[in-house]
Protein backbone atom coordinates (compact mmCIF):
# COMPACT_ATOMS: atom_id res chain seq x y z
CA UNK A 1 0.00 0.00 0.00
CA UNK A 2 1.01 3.12 -0.68
CA UNK A 3 -0.15 6.43 0.37
CA UNK A 4 -2.35 6.85 -2.34
CA UNK A 5 -3.63 3.42 -2.50
CA UNK A 6 -3.18 0.01 -3.45
CA UNK A 7 -0.51 -0.60 -6.22
CA UNK A 8 -2.52 -2.98 -8.02
CA UNK A 9 -5.93 -4.23 -7.42
CA UNK A 10 -6.92 -7.73 -8.99
CA UNK A 11 -11.02 -9.27 -9.23
CA UNK A 12 -11.61 -12.43 -9.82
CA UNK A 13 -14.72 -13.17 -11.85
CA UNK A 14 -16.90 -16.39 -12.73
CA UNK A 15 -18.27 -17.46 -16.51
CA UNK A 16 -21.72 -18.04 -16.60
CA UNK A 17 -24.06 -20.27 -18.42
CA UNK A 18 -27.30 -19.75 -18.90
CA UNK A 19 -30.15 -22.64 -17.92
CA UNK A 20 -32.47 -21.31 -19.53
CA UNK A 21 -33.03 -18.58 -22.18
CA UNK A 22 -36.26 -17.54 -22.85
CA UNK A 23 -36.67 -15.15 -25.43
CA UNK A 24 -39.43 -13.07 -26.72
CA UNK A 25 -40.23 -10.48 -29.58
CA UNK A 26 -37.45 -7.62 -30.97
CA UNK A 27 -38.07 -4.37 -29.77
CA UNK A 28 -38.49 -1.04 -30.51
CA UNK A 29 -34.55 -0.81 -29.72
CA UNK A 30 -33.84 -3.61 -31.19
CA UNK A 31 -32.98 -5.81 -27.95
CA UNK A 32 -34.96 -9.01 -26.89
CA UNK A 33 -37.27 -8.93 -23.87
CA UNK A 34 -35.87 -11.93 -22.00
CA UNK A 35 -36.62 -14.50 -19.40
CA UNK A 36 -33.19 -15.14 -18.69
CA UNK A 37 -31.99 -17.96 -16.06
CA UNK A 38 -28.05 -17.00 -15.50
CA UNK A 39 -25.71 -19.76 -13.17
CA UNK A 40 -22.43 -18.52 -12.72
CA UNK A 41 -19.65 -21.20 -13.10
CA UNK A 42 -16.53 -21.72 -11.37
CA UNK A 43 -14.33 -20.75 -14.70
CA UNK A 44 -12.57 -17.47 -14.06
CA UNK A 45 -10.70 -14.81 -15.81
CA UNK A 46 -9.13 -12.33 -13.49
CA UNK A 47 -8.55 -9.05 -14.19
CA UNK A 48 -5.50 -6.45 -12.67
CA UNK A 49 -5.49 -2.95 -12.02
CA UNK A 50 -2.48 -0.84 -11.81
CA UNK A 51 -1.70 2.99 -11.45
CA UNK A 52 -0.54 3.82 -15.12
CA UNK A 53 0.29 6.85 -17.67
CA UNK A 54 -2.64 6.49 -19.60
CA UNK A 55 -5.28 3.67 -20.20
CA UNK A 56 -3.99 0.35 -21.44
CA UNK A 57 -5.64 -3.14 -21.52
CA UNK A 58 -3.23 -6.22 -22.14
CA UNK A 59 -4.50 -9.97 -22.01
CA UNK A 60 -2.83 -13.36 -21.49
CA UNK A 61 -4.12 -16.97 -21.59
CA UNK A 62 -4.72 -19.54 -24.65
CA UNK A 63 -7.70 -17.08 -26.34
CA UNK A 64 -5.61 -13.79 -25.46
CA UNK A 65 -4.66 -13.26 -29.53
CA UNK A 66 -8.91 -13.13 -30.00
CA UNK A 67 -9.34 -10.29 -27.22
CA UNK A 68 -9.52 -6.21 -28.37
CA UNK A 69 -7.31 -4.51 -26.38
CA UNK A 70 -8.54 -0.99 -27.44
CA UNK A 71 -11.35 0.88 -26.22
CA UNK A 72 -13.76 -1.53 -27.31
CA UNK A 73 -12.70 -3.84 -24.44
CA UNK A 74 -15.53 -3.69 -21.83
CA UNK A 75 -12.89 -3.63 -19.32
CA UNK A 76 -11.65 -0.15 -20.91
CA UNK A 77 -15.08 1.30 -21.40
CA UNK A 78 -15.57 0.27 -17.57
CA UNK A 79 -12.64 2.05 -16.55
CA UNK A 80 -13.53 5.11 -18.84
CA UNK A 81 -17.27 5.00 -17.30
CA UNK A 82 -16.22 4.88 -13.75
CA UNK A 83 -14.01 7.99 -14.16
CA UNK A 84 -16.67 9.89 -15.95
CA UNK A 85 -18.79 9.57 -13.05
CA UNK A 86 -16.52 10.53 -10.68
CA UNK A 87 -14.26 13.04 -12.26
CA UNK A 88 -11.18 10.67 -12.72
CA UNK A 89 -8.71 10.64 -15.83
CA UNK A 90 -8.77 6.53 -15.96
CA UNK A 91 -5.01 6.22 -15.98
CA UNK A 92 -5.21 2.62 -15.08
CA UNK A 93 -3.47 -0.59 -16.79
CA UNK A 94 -5.99 -3.73 -16.84
CA UNK A 95 -4.16 -6.56 -17.25
CA UNK A 96 -6.65 -9.64 -17.76
CA UNK A 97 -5.83 -13.38 -17.12
CA UNK A 98 -8.16 -15.04 -19.59
CA UNK A 99 -9.54 -18.27 -18.84
CA UNK A 100 -13.16 -18.15 -20.09
CA UNK A 101 -13.34 -18.85 -24.01
CA UNK A 102 -13.41 -15.59 -25.93
CA UNK A 103 -16.84 -15.02 -28.00
CA UNK A 104 -18.27 -18.57 -26.76
CA UNK A 105 -21.41 -17.37 -24.87
CA UNK A 106 -20.18 -17.38 -21.33
CA UNK A 107 -20.02 -13.83 -20.75
CA UNK A 108 -16.14 -13.76 -20.52
CA UNK A 109 -15.86 -10.00 -22.48
CA UNK A 110 -19.17 -9.11 -19.59
CA UNK A 111 -17.07 -10.93 -17.03
CA UNK A 112 -13.68 -8.41 -17.72
CA UNK A 113 -16.00 -5.63 -17.91
CA UNK A 114 -17.47 -6.19 -14.17
CA UNK A 115 -13.85 -6.96 -12.85
CA UNK A 116 -12.50 -4.16 -14.04
CA UNK A 117 -15.58 -1.74 -12.68
CA UNK A 118 -14.64 -3.64 -9.13
CA UNK A 119 -10.85 -3.14 -9.43
CA UNK A 120 -11.05 0.41 -10.64
CA UNK A 121 -13.33 1.24 -7.80
CA UNK A 122 -11.29 -0.25 -5.15
CA UNK A 123 -7.74 1.43 -6.94
CA UNK A 124 -9.68 4.42 -7.05
CA UNK A 125 -11.54 4.62 -3.40
CA UNK A 126 -14.56 5.55 -5.42
CA UNK A 127 -16.63 4.08 -3.20
CA UNK A 128 -19.28 4.19 -5.55
CA UNK A 129 -22.43 2.30 -4.09
CA UNK A 130 -23.54 -1.25 -5.33
CA UNK A 131 -26.69 0.02 -6.87
CA UNK A 132 -24.38 3.00 -9.17
CA UNK A 133 -22.02 -0.14 -9.76
CA UNK A 134 -25.17 -2.14 -10.75
CA UNK A 135 -26.13 0.88 -13.13
CA UNK A 136 -22.58 0.93 -14.92
CA UNK A 137 -22.97 -2.48 -15.15
CA UNK A 138 -25.87 -2.14 -17.45
CA UNK A 139 -24.95 0.29 -19.40
CA UNK A 140 -21.88 -1.40 -20.40
CA UNK A 141 -24.19 -4.63 -21.63
CA UNK A 142 -26.79 -6.76 -20.52
CA UNK A 143 -24.88 -9.65 -19.44
CA UNK A 144 -22.48 -7.54 -17.12
CA UNK A 145 -24.24 -6.93 -13.71
CA UNK A 146 -24.51 -10.65 -13.77
CA UNK A 147 -20.83 -11.39 -13.88
CA UNK A 148 -20.89 -8.92 -10.70
CA UNK A 149 -23.86 -10.58 -8.92
CA UNK A 150 -22.72 -13.98 -9.62
CA UNK A 151 -24.53 -17.17 -8.14
CA UNK A 152 -27.80 -17.44 -9.80
CA UNK A 153 -30.62 -15.01 -11.16
CA UNK A 154 -33.20 -14.68 -12.99
CA UNK A 155 -32.57 -12.01 -15.70
CA UNK A 156 -35.23 -9.72 -17.41
CA UNK A 157 -35.83 -6.99 -19.22
CA UNK A 158 -32.82 -7.06 -22.08
CA UNK A 159 -31.43 -9.55 -19.17
CA UNK A 160 -29.83 -6.55 -16.99
CA UNK A 161 -32.89 -6.54 -14.52
CA UNK A 162 -31.56 -8.88 -11.86
CA UNK A 163 -33.74 -11.37 -9.09
CA UNK A 164 -30.90 -13.50 -7.01
CA UNK A 165 -32.28 -17.17 -6.88
CA UNK A 166 -31.48 -20.13 -4.95
CA UNK A 167 -29.50 -22.84 -5.51
CA UNK A 168 -29.75 -26.18 -3.63
CA UNK A 169 -26.72 -27.98 -4.22
CA UNK A 170 -23.75 -28.07 -6.81
CA UNK A 171 -24.28 -28.50 -10.32
CA UNK A 172 -21.28 -30.13 -12.67
CA UNK A 173 -20.54 -29.38 -15.83
CA UNK A 174 -18.91 -29.98 -19.16
CA UNK A 175 -17.96 -26.81 -21.94
CA UNK A 176 -16.80 -27.35 -25.43
CA UNK A 177 -15.35 -24.74 -27.16
CA UNK A 178 -15.94 -24.61 -30.84
CA UNK A 179 -13.41 -23.75 -34.13
CA UNK A 180 -14.38 -19.98 -33.82
CA UNK A 181 -16.69 -17.61 -32.33
CA UNK A 182 -20.29 -16.26 -32.88
CA UNK A 183 -21.43 -13.00 -33.46
CA UNK A 184 -24.15 -12.44 -30.55
CA UNK A 185 -26.15 -10.06 -32.67
CA UNK A 186 -25.79 -12.48 -35.80
CA UNK A 187 -27.32 -14.97 -33.52
CA UNK A 188 -30.24 -12.81 -32.48
CA UNK A 189 -30.81 -11.78 -36.27
CA UNK A 190 -30.61 -15.34 -37.21
CA UNK A 191 -33.46 -16.19 -33.85
CA UNK A 192 -35.08 -13.28 -35.45
CA UNK A 193 -35.38 -14.65 -39.41
CA UNK A 194 -35.95 -18.08 -37.84
CA UNK A 195 -39.45 -16.57 -35.93
CA UNK A 196 -40.53 -13.89 -38.64
CA UNK A 197 -44.44 -14.63 -38.88
CA UNK A 198 -44.85 -16.18 -35.90
CA UNK A 199 -46.64 -14.76 -33.05
CA UNK A 200 -44.02 -15.36 -30.12
CA UNK A 201 -45.53 -15.61 -26.32
CA UNK A 202 -44.02 -12.93 -23.68
CA UNK A 203 -40.47 -14.77 -22.23
CA UNK A 204 -41.35 -15.67 -18.80
CA UNK A 205 -39.27 -18.67 -16.48
CA UNK A 206 -39.83 -22.09 -16.02
CA UNK A 207 -41.15 -23.18 -12.40
CA UNK A 208 -40.05 -26.46 -12.86
CA UNK A 209 -36.70 -25.01 -13.69
CA UNK A 210 -36.47 -22.50 -10.69
CA UNK A 211 -37.53 -25.42 -8.26
CA UNK A 212 -35.16 -28.19 -9.59
CA UNK A 213 -31.89 -24.87 -8.78
CA UNK A 214 -34.20 -24.29 -5.62
CA UNK A 215 -33.35 -28.21 -4.79
CA UNK A 216 -30.03 -28.80 -6.32
CA UNK A 217 -31.93 -31.23 -8.37
CA UNK A 218 -29.74 -32.27 -11.25
CA UNK A 219 -32.02 -34.48 -13.14
CA UNK A 220 -34.59 -32.40 -12.56
CA UNK A 221 -32.97 -29.41 -13.82
CA UNK A 222 -31.61 -31.28 -16.84
CA UNK A 223 -35.12 -32.07 -17.84
CA UNK A 224 -35.62 -28.60 -17.70
CA UNK A 225 -32.81 -26.84 -19.40
CA UNK A 226 -34.14 -24.39 -22.41
CA UNK A 227 -31.78 -22.04 -24.61
CA UNK A 228 -34.54 -20.08 -27.86
CA UNK A 229 -31.28 -18.93 -29.37
CA UNK A 230 -30.18 -22.63 -29.72
CA UNK A 231 -32.16 -23.40 -33.63
CA UNK A 232 -30.65 -19.80 -34.56
CA UNK A 233 -26.76 -20.87 -33.25
CA UNK A 234 -27.44 -24.40 -34.78
CA UNK A 235 -28.58 -22.48 -38.21
CA UNK A 236 -25.55 -20.59 -38.24
CA UNK A 237 -23.02 -23.28 -36.78
CA UNK A 238 -25.07 -26.73 -38.27
CA UNK A 239 -21.79 -28.85 -36.75
CA UNK A 240 -22.75 -28.06 -33.15
CA UNK A 241 -25.96 -30.44 -33.16
CA UNK A 242 -22.48 -32.74 -33.77
CA UNK A 243 -20.72 -31.84 -30.62
CA UNK A 244 -24.04 -32.09 -28.49
CA UNK A 245 -24.77 -35.75 -30.19
CA UNK A 246 -20.85 -36.56 -28.57
CA UNK A 247 -21.93 -34.76 -25.25
CA UNK A 248 -25.13 -37.18 -25.21
CA UNK A 249 -23.49 -40.20 -26.62
CA UNK A 250 -20.34 -39.65 -24.26
CA UNK A 251 -22.99 -40.17 -21.26
CA UNK A 252 -24.13 -36.48 -20.38
CA UNK A 253 -27.88 -36.10 -19.32
CA UNK A 254 -28.39 -32.81 -21.07
CA UNK A 255 -26.43 -30.60 -23.61
CA UNK A 256 -27.27 -27.03 -25.07
CA UNK A 257 -25.75 -24.54 -26.69
CA UNK A 258 -24.56 -22.40 -24.14
CA UNK A 259 -26.19 -18.53 -24.41
CA UNK A 260 -25.64 -17.21 -28.41
CA UNK A 261 -22.99 -19.88 -28.38
CA UNK A 262 -20.79 -21.26 -30.13
CA UNK A 263 -19.62 -22.82 -26.64
CA UNK A 264 -21.86 -25.98 -25.78
CA UNK A 265 -23.15 -26.80 -22.25
CA UNK A 266 -23.39 -30.42 -20.96
CA UNK A 267 -24.46 -31.13 -17.63
CA UNK A 268 -23.71 -34.16 -15.62
CA UNK A 269 -24.44 -35.51 -12.09
CA UNK A 270 -20.63 -35.51 -10.82
CA UNK A 271 -17.07 -34.77 -11.18
CA UNK A 272 -16.02 -38.62 -12.36
CA UNK A 273 -18.82 -37.84 -15.25
CA UNK A 274 -17.61 -34.65 -16.04
CA UNK A 275 -14.10 -36.21 -16.66
CA UNK A 276 -15.37 -39.21 -18.29
CA UNK A 277 -17.79 -36.26 -20.82
CA UNK A 278 -14.73 -33.79 -21.05
CA UNK A 279 -11.89 -36.77 -22.29
CA UNK A 280 -14.75 -38.13 -25.22
CA UNK A 281 -15.94 -34.45 -26.24
CA UNK A 282 -12.00 -33.95 -26.77
CA UNK A 283 -11.46 -35.99 -29.32
CA UNK A 284 -14.96 -34.81 -31.41
CA UNK A 285 -13.49 -33.02 -34.78
CA UNK A 286 -16.04 -30.63 -33.89
CA UNK A 287 -14.30 -29.52 -30.14
CA UNK A 288 -11.43 -27.07 -29.81
CA UNK A 289 -11.18 -27.65 -25.88
CA UNK A 290 -13.01 -28.57 -23.27
CA UNK A 291 -13.52 -27.48 -19.15
CA UNK A 292 -15.23 -28.64 -16.54
CA UNK A 293 -16.75 -26.30 -14.21
CA UNK A 294 -19.36 -26.58 -10.94
CA UNK A 295 -22.24 -24.00 -10.23
CA UNK A 296 -22.79 -21.90 -8.49
CA UNK A 297 -19.62 -19.24 -8.28
CA UNK A 298 -19.21 -15.97 -6.68
CA UNK A 299 -19.66 -12.95 -8.68
CA UNK A 300 -16.52 -10.62 -9.23
CA UNK A 301 -14.56 -10.78 -5.85
CA UNK A 302 -11.67 -8.41 -5.18
CA UNK A 303 -8.62 -10.96 -4.69
CA UNK A 304 -6.17 -8.28 -3.59
O1 LIG B 1 -26.18 -5.98 -24.29
P1 LIG B 1 -25.11 -6.49 -25.18
O2 LIG B 1 -24.19 -5.40 -25.67
O3 LIG B 1 -24.33 -7.64 -24.60
O4 LIG B 1 -25.83 -7.08 -26.45
C1 LIG B 1 -25.14 -7.44 -27.62
C2 LIG B 1 -26.12 -7.58 -28.75
O5 LIG B 1 -26.95 -8.74 -28.53
C3 LIG B 1 -27.09 -6.43 -28.90
O6 LIG B 1 -26.55 -5.42 -29.70
C4 LIG B 1 -28.28 -7.10 -29.56
O7 LIG B 1 -28.03 -7.28 -30.95
C5 LIG B 1 -28.27 -8.48 -28.93
N1 LIG B 1 -29.18 -8.59 -27.77
C6 LIG B 1 -30.54 -8.59 -27.95
N2 LIG B 1 -31.38 -8.69 -26.87
C7 LIG B 1 -30.88 -8.81 -25.63
C8 LIG B 1 -29.48 -8.81 -25.40
C9 LIG B 1 -28.64 -8.70 -26.50
O8 LIG B 1 -31.02 -8.50 -29.09
N3 LIG B 1 -31.71 -8.93 -24.60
Amino acid sequence: MSATGPAGVTVRVPAKVNVQLAVGAARADGFHDLANVFLAVSLYDRVTATPAEELRVTCAGPDADQVPLDRTNLAARAAELLGARHGIEPRVHLHIDKAIPVAGGMAGGSADGAAALLACDALWGTGASREELLDICAELGSDVPFSLVGGAALGTGRGELLTPLETGGTFHWVFATAHGGLSTPAVFREFDRLAEGRDLPVPAASQDLLDALAKGDTQGLAAALVNDLQPAALSLRPELADTLAAGRAAGAPAALVSGSGPTTAFLVPDAESAARVAAALAAAPTVRTTRTATSPARGATVVT
